[in-house]
């Protein structure tokens, strides 16, 4: 059989934050603002820095304000709480983010739970949780609405399906599986518990791994022809006269490739959904905020 079609997700968050940005200057136009993002990290985890650093760079680009505010690792919790509570007034931020994790001393559900949910544009919230679990509009974490996003994309209709998600985790895992069961997909969520896990994934038309292995899931577990999304990006440890390991997600991608009918390469596939996603939640936020109808299609 031929190798398996690649799922450019690069290419699709690329075209998707150039809708964004037409759509945030229109959006400047009309309330004489532009849309704008707070980013909030705290203490000095070096791939945190790197995300956050990102997230504002990919603002700007769409011509979106971003507020970063990075605070000490010995912040405490009323520090914090009150810094949200500045955000969730400020008529100038539409979209609050928190990087996570937090340092151990910050209550990280408290801390999400401060949040306007209406600015909560990472769907962390519980009421935008629970507004997922029953159906209701409102905003979905970035990561899995990518993968829906790309899934839709590439298969159309998902109806009957069989879908199974590796990983159970509050970011991805849970609300992905919500997604398929909306798109009508047949659901199975898979954990580190689950037995006999090859034959489970290999019912799969749909096969989304979320669990950080690198690797983990192999070529002869994929169903022929299936679609894989592969969340994961993990760094190998470093080859000899290597500085840096390779990048790999939870998925044997060589192996897949030759079993499954598409699958999204690391890097390059999910990755660059992530904040793509983030700048059209952050756009759909200001909308809302300044009382104009959104726009279709996003
Ligand atoms: N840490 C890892 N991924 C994310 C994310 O999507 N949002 C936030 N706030 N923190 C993260």
């Amino acid at each position: 059989m031929a190798e398996a079609a690649l799922i450019d997700g690069k290419a699709f968050a690329q075209a998707l934050r150039a809708r964004v940005g037409e759509y945030a200057a229109a959006f400047a136009h009309q309330a004489g603002r532009r849309p704008g993002l707070a980013v909030v990290l705290v203490g000095d985890d070096p791939a945190s820095q790197v995300y956050v650093g990102a997230k504002g760079k990919a603002c700007a680009a769409a011509g979106m304000a971003s507020f970063e505010h990075r605070l000490p690792a010995d912040t405490s919790e009323a520090a914090l709480l009150s810094l949200i509570e500045r955000l969730n007034q400020d008529e100038a931020v539409d979209g609050i983010l928190v990087q996570l994790p937090l340092p151990g001393q910050l209550d990280e559900q408290a801390i999400i739970a401060a949040i306007n949910p209406d600015k909560d544009v990472d769907g962390f919230h519980i009421i935008n949780a629970g507004r997922l679990a029953v159906g209701q509009t409102g905003f979905v974490p970035c990561t899995p609405l990518g993968c829906i996003m790309l899934l839709k994309d590439r298969l159309g209709d998902l109806s009957g399906l069989e879908a199974v998600v590796i990983g159970r985790s509050n970011i991805v895992g849970k609300p992905m599986a919500q997604l398929l069961t909306e798109a009508n997909a047949t659901v199975t969520i898979a954990h580190s518990r689950t037995r006999n896990l090859p034959e489970v994934v290999r019912r799969a038309d749909i096969v989304v791994a979320a669990v950080g292995r690198p690797e983990m899931v192999r070529g002869d577990w994929i169903k022929p022809g299936a679609t894989v999304i592969d969340v994961g990006i993990n760094r190998l440890p470093p080859e000899p006269g290597k500085d840096r390991g390779r990048l790999v997600g939870d998925v044997a991608f060589a192996e897949a490739l030759e079993v499954a009918g598409a699958i999204t390469p690391v890097p390059g596939g999910v990755g660059p959904m992530t904040i793509a996603v983030l700048l059209r939640n952050t756009l759909i936020a200001a909308y809302a905020h300044a009382g104009m109808p959104a726009p279709e299609g996003l």
